[in-house]
C-alpha cells in the first residue's frame, strides 16, 4: 500500500478532526492508500518506536463533529529547533530535520500532509526545500495566515466569542457597567473585529490600530451621557496602546513565548481607571474556550474540503503547496507564498470601515 503520513501541529482548533476524516475518506476511494497519523505532530515520528496511528473507518467515523484532534498536538516538536533535554536538565536546541526526513523515508512514506498554522507551514516549506514530499493544510482560530481568505476554526472562535459577548451585554446593561472581553488572535485582530461587529460593541481594540486611552474614555463617557449608560469593549490579546508595547510575553522553560491570558484585559481596566473613567468595570478573559468544542457547520465544511483537496494534491504529486480558500473556492498556493508574510487586519479594509460606520471606536480617534 502507498503510505501517507498526516499530522496536526500547534494549538488545537475546531475542524482538525474534519480534515483528518476528509483525507481518510477521499483516500479510501483510491483503494491502494494507507493513511497513518503521527501522534503529537512530528514527535510521533521521533519516538522510538514511532508513535503512529493507522487511520481506519472505525477511528475516523463521525469525528468531524468533535473538537480537538484524535492525533493529539503540540507546539513543542519543531524539527529545526528541537529541544533536547540533557542529563543535567539543561536544554539544547538541535536541528533534527535530517533525522526526521530519514525516519519518514524509513517508514516507507510517500508524502506528508501537515495540518497546522503559520509556524507549522513554515516548517513544511523548509522540509519541502530539503526534498520532502509535503503538503500544508492551514489551521488556526486566529485567521492570521495569508494566501487563504479564511482558515477553519476561525468561524467557530468568532461564534463562541459572539455568544459570550451577548451574555456580557445583559450584565453591562443591568449594572450600568463597562464590560471588557479579551479574545485570542495572536498578533492579529480578526477575532476581535468580527466579534465587535457581530455583537455590537462600543469599542474594539486590535493590534493593528494602537489605541489612546483618552479616546476610549471619551467614547465611554459619551455613551453614559447620551446613550444607554453601559458599554462593551472587545480587546484582542495582542492589542497595544499608541505609547507602549503589547502586553509582555513570557517564555516557558523551553524558550517558547506565551502571552499571559488576561494580561491585556486587566491592564486596560487599570488604564481606564487611571484615565478617569468613573464607571464600574469588569473583565472577562475567554481564553481556550474559543478553541475547544464542536466546530460550527462552516468550519466542518471548509475543513472537509481542505482534507479532500490535500489528498488530491498527493494524487497529483503537487508537493510544496498549501490548500487554501480563495475567492470562494478551495484551491492551493505555493507554501513559500503562503508563509511569506503575516495576515494582519488592514486598517483600510471594508470590515474596519463597517465598524467605524457603526460607531465602534478603535481608540485611535
Ligand atoms: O494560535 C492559537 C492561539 O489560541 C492564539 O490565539 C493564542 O495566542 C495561543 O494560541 C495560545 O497558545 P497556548 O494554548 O499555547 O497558550
Amino acid at each position: 500500500k502507498r503510505k501517507i503520513l498526516i499530522l496536526t501541529g500547534g494549538g488545537d482548533c475546531p475542524g482538525l478532526n474534519a480534515v483528518i476524516r476528509g483525507i481518510f475518506k477521499r483516500a479510501k476511494k483510491e483503494k491502494d492508500f494507507e493513511i497513518i497519523g503521527s501522534i503529537e505532530a512530528f514527535n510521533g515520528v521521533f519516538h522510538d518506536p514511532p508513535n503512529l496511528m493507522k487511520l481506519t473507518k472505525k477511528n475516523t467515523s463521525g469525528i468531524h463533529v468533535k473538537g480537538g484532534t484524535i492525533l493529539k498536538t503540540t507546539n513543542k516538536g519543531h524539527p529545526f529547533e528541537y529541544p533536547v533535554i540533557n542529563e543535567d536538565g539543561s536544554i539544547t536546541i538541535t536541528d533534527r530535520s535530517d533525522d526526521l526526513i530519514e525516519r519518514i523515508h524509513k517508514l516507507g512514506v510517500e508524502a506528508v500532509i501537515n495540518i497546522g498554522g503559520d509556524g507549522s507551514q513554515k516548517i513544511s516549506q523548509r522540509l519541502y526545500e530539503k526534498g520532502l514530499n509535503i503538503i500544508g493544510v492551514p489551521k488556526t482560530i486566529d485567521n492570521d495566515l495569508c494566501s487563504t481568505d479564511l482558515t477553519f476554526g476561525f468561524s467557530t472562535a468568532v461564534q463562541v466569542a459572539t455568544e459570550s459577548f451577548d451574555r456580557l451585554v445583559t450584565t453591562a446593561e443591568s449594572h450600568h457597567r463597562v464590560m471588557i472581553m479579551e479574545v485570542m488572535g495572536r498578533d492579529a485582530g480578526w477575532i476581535a473585529l468580527h466579534t465587535a461587529i457581530a455583537g455590537g460593541a462600543e469599542v474594539c481594540l486590535i493590534p493593528e490600530i494602537p489605541y489612546k486611552i483618552e479616546n476610549i474614555v471619551r467614547r465611554i463617557n459619551k455613551r453614559y451621557k447620551h446613550g444607554k449608560g453601559f458599554a462593551n469593549i472587545v480587546i484582542a490579546e495582542g492589542a497595544k496602546p499608541q505609547s507602549g508595547e503589547a502586553y509582555s510575553q513570557k517564555s516557558d522553560e523551553l524558550g517558547y513565548a506565551h502571552r499571559r491570558l488576561g494580561g491585556i484585559a486587566y491592564r486596560l481596566s487599570d488604564e481606564l481607571k487611571s484615565a478617569g473613567c468613573q464607571a464600574d468595570i469588569r473583565e472577562t478573559v475567554l481564553g481556550h474556550i474559543q478553541r475547544g468544542g464542536i466546530p460550527v457547520a462552516f468550519d466542518r465544511i471548509l475543513a472537509t474540503c481542505f482534507g479532500v483537496r490535500a489528498f488530491e494534491l498527493v494524487l497529483e504529486k503537487k508537493f510544496g503547496y498549501m490548500v487554501s480558500y480563495l475567492n470562494n473556492k478551495v484551491t492551493e498556493v505555493p507554501l513559500k507564498d503562503a508563509t511569506r508574510e503575516y495576515n494582519f487586519v488592514s486598517k483600510t479594509s471594508y470590515l474596519v470601515n463597517t465598524a467605524r460606520g457603526m460607531g465602534i471606536s478603535f481608540g485611535d480617534e
